[in-house]
């Protein structure tokens, strides 16, 4: 019997809590596809044999998770350009036998803005990234596909934030994160850091947030809290929100789409699952 079912899925290690599973699979019943999404707890010297399978054809594609991203990309036959600015893989489909890699967190994070703060990118003056690891490297690619005139980063290790803003040159600039001017006039405030993440983030305060711009957007990766200090404080001074779950759901879309041949949407219904998930097991 030829075998019709699609198959993708997520490789890392560990694998355990990725929430990839779960988005792909709601997907899949939504469409009543008859394919398969599964996780795939896979060391740096299984790699290679992973992807000879998928150029065989024994799969359409996967998604890429820690500690993979940067290593996977030797393996490939093409990188989008976005992979190769960001140096990282996300997101591999099969074209006939040749593999190609493509990073989709830049897209994801502007698409999640685009839904819960409209118009973030309108003014697109001065954007402010706290981190400069490997997410505020996708970060900063998005903020400049959109246009932003001066995009600051502060990084507790400065060495890393004046590595990020020579990688893309104008018009980033590595600021001081102790900076009393830091937040001053900014549009949009991002946080890419671990430090609001898990359950000590709780009453963390946020001095000058009352400088960013009136109309201000303010968004935080992390999901787990879903409200972190960060937006629980920007909050408090009025500004727009987004939390960090709308990143995870929309970066998963090019994926679905490349190897299912739907484009999926991100739905209420869809973001429920992943709380209720999120609040069962953190
Ligand atoms: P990711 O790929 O998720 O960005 P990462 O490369 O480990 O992960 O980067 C984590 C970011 O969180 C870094 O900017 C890190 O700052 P350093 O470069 O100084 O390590 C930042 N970070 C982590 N814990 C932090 C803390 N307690 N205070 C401030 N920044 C922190």
């Amino acid at each position: 019997m030829v075998e019709t079912t699609i198959r993708a899925g997520v490789i890392g290690r560990p694998i355990a809590h990725s929430r990839s599973p779960l988005i792909h699979r709601t997907w899949l019943d939504a469409y009543r596809i008859d394919g398969r999404y599964d996780a795939h707890d896979i060391s740096p010297a299984d790699l290679p044999a992973f992807f000879a399978a998928m150029r065989r054809g024994e799969m359409a594609g996967c998604n890429v998770t820690i500690p993979h991203k940067e290593t996977v990309a030797g393996l490939l036959d093409r990188l989008t350009e976005t992979a190769a600015t960001i140096g990282a893989v996300n997101t591999v489909w099969r074209e006939g036998e040749r593999l190609i890699g493509d990073n989709t967190d830049a897209y994801g994070f502007a698409a999640n803005l685009d839904e819960y703060a409209p118009g973030w990118d309108r003014r697109a003056e001065r954007a402010v990234v706290l981190g400069a690891g490997g997410a505020a490297l996708a970060i900063v690619h998005a903020l400049i596909g959109r246009g932003f005139g001066a995009i600051d980063i502060a990084n507790r290790t400065p060495e890393r934030a004046a590595m990020l803003a020579d990688r893309f040159g104008k018009p980033c600039r590595a600021v001081a994160l102790d900076d009393p001017d830091l937040y001053r006039n900014a549009d949009l405030l991002v946080n890419t850091t671990s430090l609001t993440m898990g359950e000590t983030d709780g009453d963390r305060q946020w001095p000058g947030l009352e400088q960013l711009a009136d109309d201000a957007a303010v968004t935080d990766i992390v999901y787990t809290p879903l409200k972190t200090s960060l937006l629980s404080a920007a909050e408090r001074h009025g500004f727009r929100t987004v939390d960090g779950l709308g990143m995870l759901l929309h970066q998963a879309v090019p994926g679905f789409e490349r190897w299912f041949g739907v484009r999926p949407a991100v739905t209420q219904v869809l973001r429920a699952k992943i709380v209720a998930d999120l609040d069962s097991h953190g």
